[in-house]
């Protein structure tokens, strides 16, 4: 979230600037990096019962995906709205 939002990337809102209280950070993750992920903790999960888009088994919250070497190349798909 915080590197899309710095990229100036539209489509992530992300209100709550991380802190897990919005849901507007929505993306669906591509594989083969959605299967690169940890699963998503149980307050993320309550929170995907949130989204303006209805979530999918791609849903995560950019929030919490932490960057890594075996993310590079990471694509996403936005959702159509984030309200
Ligand atoms: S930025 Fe608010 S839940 Fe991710």
């Amino acid at each position: 979230m915080e590197a899309a939002v710095a990229a100036g990337i539209d489509g992530i809102a992300a209100d709550c600037g991380g802190m897990l209280t919005c849901a507007t950070c929505h993306v669906f993750v591509h594989e083969p990096f959605a299967s690169r992920l940890p699963g998503a903790d149980g307050e993320e999960l309550a929170m995907l019962a949130f989204t303006a888009t209805p979530a999918t088994p791609a849903s995560r919250l950019s929030c919490q995906i932490r960057l890594s070497a075996e993310l590079d190349g990471l694509t996403v798909e936005l959702p159509a709205s984030q309200y």
